[in-house]
């Protein structure tokens, strides 16, 4: 797939910062069974900064636990193990996304905290259809827009002529394709390449707006697909502002997703990005 793309892009992908090693080791801990409290502290210990974005985003009301923590063992024994390590890795990826991220019009916070309601509709999706916890739905869905990072300024360049196409119907991932040779999808699942992640993963975001053409069936791909169309509003430059848009009909019975439950998902997903855009502040 790398053929077509421009060697200015692939470039900026070979330069795009490694994930921190606080998020690896807390992102492996998510599909291990049994993981201690301890586990968890030691690797946050050793980073003061992301320990206190845990908390802050912990004590957020879109995670309702009832009191304010203060301490990391103290959320744990709230939260359990698996949520914890889950906030500890989106904390982890705030570092990336907290900035503004141009060609996409998303002001600083904005790419987080989507990705963040659409990480928490994933994890709720697959509660809700009993998919396997061994599967990891959380990080891609975390994750699938992370190529817009390195694809953003590419497409501030070219937005008019994206924006031509967009006008004229194109869905906005095609309109980048068309203009640039190549989406941020695709450069998602390169970044996470690089990162060496699991080809699971690295499927899961490349098809995110495009599940059926996924190569391997894991049903992630088509997890993260619906949770992103569920998660969508103004903060999502992937569609025109307040448009609900209907998932793939195919997509919809592979999940066993029925219509009516797809709209009241996507309705509580809508007052969970509320709340958490209420709580959580950028500066
Ligand atoms: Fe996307
Ligand atoms: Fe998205």
């Amino acid at each position: 797939m790398k053929d077509d793309i421009p060697d200015q892009i692939l470039e900026k992908v070979s330069i795009f910062p490694n994930m921190p090693q606080a998020g690896v080791k807390l992102r492996a801990l998510l599909v291990k069974e049994d993981v201690s409290t301890g586990e968890i502290e030691e690797i946050l210990r050793r980073d003061p900064g992301l320990a206190t974005n845990v908390l802050r985003l912990a004590n957020s009301a879109y995670f309702g636990i009832p009191s304010k923590v203060s301490t990391l063992k103290h959320a744990v024994m709230l939260l359990g193990v698996q949520r914890f390590s889950k906030i500890a890795v989106s904390a982890c990826a705030s570092k990336a996304m907290d900035a503004a991220v141009e060609g996409y019009g998303l002001s600083p916070g904005e790419l987080w905290l989507h990705s963040i309601a659409v990480s928490t509709t994933a994890e709720a999706l697959t509660k809700n259809r009993k998919l396997p916890e061994t599967s990891d739905f959380f990080t891609p869905a975390l994750l699938h827009d992370i190529g817009k990072l390195v694809l953003g300024e590419f497409v501030k360049k070219e937005l008019p002529k994206i924006e031509a196409l967009v006008a004229n119907g194109v869905p906005f991932e095609i309109a980048e394709k068309d203009v640039l040779g190549t989406d941020h999808a695709e450069i998602g699942a390169l970044i996470l390449s690089k990162w060496s992640f699991p080809s699971d993963l690295v499927n899961a975001v490349r098809w995110h707006h495009y599940p059926e053409a996924a190569e391997i069936s894991t049903l992630q791909p088509e997890i993260v697909y619906i949770a992103n169309l569920m998660c969508q509003s103004n903060v999502d430059s992937e569609s025109a502002e307040g448009q609900q848009i209907m998932p793939y009909p195919s997509v919809l019975n592979q999940l066993n997703i029925k219509s009516e439950q797809y709209n009241a998902f996507a309705e509580k997903a809508r007052s969970w990005m509320e709340k958490l855009s209420d709580t959580l502040t950028f500066d």
